[in-house]
């Protein structure tokens, strides 16, 4: 889906900007070597920016209590 129609940003470039450590819509646009321009797509870059965020954080949290769970088998089975 396009998010911005002046850079061609998409939903996808978000995901990936957000995974590569973007915190901030500029730095969406940045990732992509662009940055606003009319300013119509910025409402919808933050929040898409702010849902990319938080899956990114859950599945970080979910990997750290899977290393955890992992950690404490190899202790009980020792
Ligand atoms: S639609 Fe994104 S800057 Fe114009």
């Amino acid at each position: 889906m396009v998010v911005c129609s002046c850079n061609r940003l998409t939903h996808v470039d978000i995901e990936t900007a957000v995974a590569g450590g973007a915190q901030r819509p500029r730095d969406i646009y940045a990732a992509r070597g662009c940055k606003a321009q009319c300013g119509n797509c910025v409402k919808g870059v933050v929040c898409l920016l702010r849902e990319a965020r938080k899956r990114h954080q859950q599945a970080a949290e979910m990997a750290a209590m899977q290393a955890q769970a992992a950690q404490q088998a190899v202790a009980c089975s020792a």
